[in-house]
């Protein structure tokens, strides 16, 4: 089941994407830290072990069907934000760019009858769902308790869905 140059290409690059949202979200763990939002730098630093394990199930699908891992240069994140608000809907707006980058590397494979690679692919897009009912969750969290609220708002229920579906 031998990759196509333009597939093992795109799985390589979300291997990146992944690395970038871990990398992302450990900057994230950090505003929050600082800002003084504990709950939720919890949250991001579990998140964060949680895209390293995506990054490595593409790395791992690479191999399996005989294919090059590629690792990509990584960009600087932010460790500042405007607002915790600001901040969850950045984390919002990259976990959508990924579920749109899966999609396309999606279309890809289906183009290509990659049947291996569609299967796969089709896994991560249930994953993606998730991610964004998660991340929305998290929102609706601060949006309830308020910002100053959130500071001390407990979102262990939140995190202990997350863990379940670990
Ligand atoms: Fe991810």
């Amino acid at each position: 089941m031998k990759l196509s140059k333009k597939l093992m290409a795109a799985l390589n690059k979300q291997i990146n994407l992944e690395m970038h949202a871990a990398y992302t979200y450990k900057g994230m763990e950090q505003y929050f830290r600082e800002e003084g939002y504990p709950q939720y730098a919890h949250f991001f630093n579990e998140h964060t072990k949680e895209e390293l394990k995506h990054a490595g199930d593409f790395k791992t699908f690479i191999e399996e069907v005989d294919g090059h891992v590629e690792f990509m240069t990584l960009e600087g994140v932010p460790t500042e934000y405007a607002s915790p608000k600001a901040a969850l809907e950045a984390a919002m707006d990259h976990e959508k760019m990924i579920s749109a980058s899966i999609i396309s590397i999606l279309e890809i494979a289906i183009e290509e009858k990659h049947y291996a690679a569609e299967n796969f692919l089709r896994t991560y897009v249930d994953e993606q769902v998730e991610e964004e009912d998660l991340f929305r969750s998290v929102m609706d969290a601060m949006k309830h308790a308020g910002e100053k609220g959130a500071a001390h708002f407990n979102l262990g229920q939140i995190l202990k869905h997350e863990h379940e579906e670990d």
